[in-house]
């Protein structure tokens, strides 16, 4: 099969395609036809070798966020059957230790991500566990369903599960345009945000962020100090919930405009993992600091079945031919995406 694939990490260049066994499903496995994969951030940071020592299967294959047919099923596999439409869990636990027979599959030891532990989708094929091979409606394209798995998972648990959100809680949202972000605007709407609050870096973004159900709209690279914004906008309570990824850069400002009580739930460090605050401050305002890691299998199954029923709505920037990738991972360097990056495979 065709793969893009990189043998030692590095700069974009360092994808290049190859021609590889397509791979066998084995027992209790399927085999799945790739027809589109999206980028994620992660896969960046992948590829410069920047996710320390976790071991890698060499040569490489990226890509967390398939969508495909079934192509072939392993020993013992029933269904569904070759052609059916389908994406691929893009992380998945062991099944079997005390977390991911309570549901808590993020927090499996063994948790594993499609396209970092195990190879990914950035090839014509992918073979995944049956139980991570999930049918899909046809009521978006392969391009779109692409566009969905990692993010809505990962915007659902921090917003619904984490920070549970409360019905008329107002919402910061940071970088409207990332993945997570286009993602959460729609969740904290669809969950019964009262106002929905986001940041981007450019007018064009914030006007996209809009569209996708935000109320106010703040340019973080305009205005660094955009607490204050929040602040105003809120009658000077701030924010109950905190959707953010960014770290260093949004960090202190986060925290000045959260509300007494307020949560910051965070799931990323794009602008850097270092950050300061202050203890008093946080008992004083009772606030809590949350962790978020991808999400549970049940609640990747609830945000496929809305959008499956179209009450949310993926967000695909541009797509490139799978060849392609190195340029489509530089788009995403140059930072001027709104939404998902999508390889096409044919
Ligand atoms: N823990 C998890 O389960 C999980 C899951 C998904 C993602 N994440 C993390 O969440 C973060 C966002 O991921 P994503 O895939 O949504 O990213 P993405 O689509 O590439 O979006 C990143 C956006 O962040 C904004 N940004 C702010 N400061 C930045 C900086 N210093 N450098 C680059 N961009 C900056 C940019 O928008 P503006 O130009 O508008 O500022 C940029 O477009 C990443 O850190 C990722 O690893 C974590
Ligand atoms: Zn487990």
């Amino acid at each position: 099969m065709k793969a893009m694939i990189f043998d030692q990490p590095g700069d974009p260049d360092v994808l290049h395609a190859a021609d590889l066994p397509t791979p066998e499903p084995g027992p209790g496995q399927i085999r799945v036809r790739v027809d589109a994969v999206a980028l994620n951030r992660l896969d960046l940071w992948i590829r410069a070798g920047q996710m320390g020592r976790r071991p890698i299967p060499m040569p490489h294959i990226l890509g967390s966020d398939v969508c495909g047919q079934v192509d072939a099923l392993g020993h013992g596999v029933r269904g569904p059957t070759v052609g059916t439409h389908v994406i691929v869990a893009p992380g998945f636990g062991c099944g079997h230790c005390p977390h991911c027979a309570a549901g808590r599959d993020s927090m499996c030891p063994q948790y594993q991500l499609l396209g970092f532990q195990v190879q990914g989708g950035y090839a014509q094929f992918v073979v995944a566990d049956a139980r991570n091979v999930i049918p899909i409606s046809d009521n978006l394209t392969p391009t779109q369903w692409a566009a969905v798995p990692l993010d809505f998972l990962t915007a659902w648990h921090m917003i619904v599960t984490r920070a549970a959100l409360q019905p008329g809680e107002d919402v910061l949202v940071q970088a409207a345009g990332s993945g997570v972000g286009s993602a959460a605007i729609q969740i904290a709407r669809f969950a019964g945000a009262g106002r929905v609050i986001t940041t981007a870096s450019t007018a064009g973004k914030l006007g996209r962020g809009r569209q996708l159900g935000a109320d106010v709209t703040v340019n973080y690279a305009e205005h660094p100090d955009f607490a204050k914004q929040v602040l105003d906008a809120t009658g000077g309570k701030g924010v109950e919930v905190i959707v953010d990824h960014v770290g260093a850069g949004t960090w202190e400002q986060c925290l000045a405009c959260l509300a007494t009580g307020g949560r910051l739930v965070t799931c990323g460090a794009t602008g850097g993992g270092d950050v300061s605050f202050n203890i008093q401050k946080l008992y004083f305002r009772q606030h809590q600091i949350i962790g978020s890691m991808m999400g549970t299998r049940s609640e990747l199954d609830r945000v496929l079945d809305l959008l499956a029923a179209g009450r949310l709505t993926p967000v695909v920037d541009r797509t490139f031919p799978l060849e392609q990738a190195p340029a489509a991972h530089r788009h995403m360097l140059s930072r001027a995406q709104f939404g998902k990056i999508v390889l096409k495979v044919s």
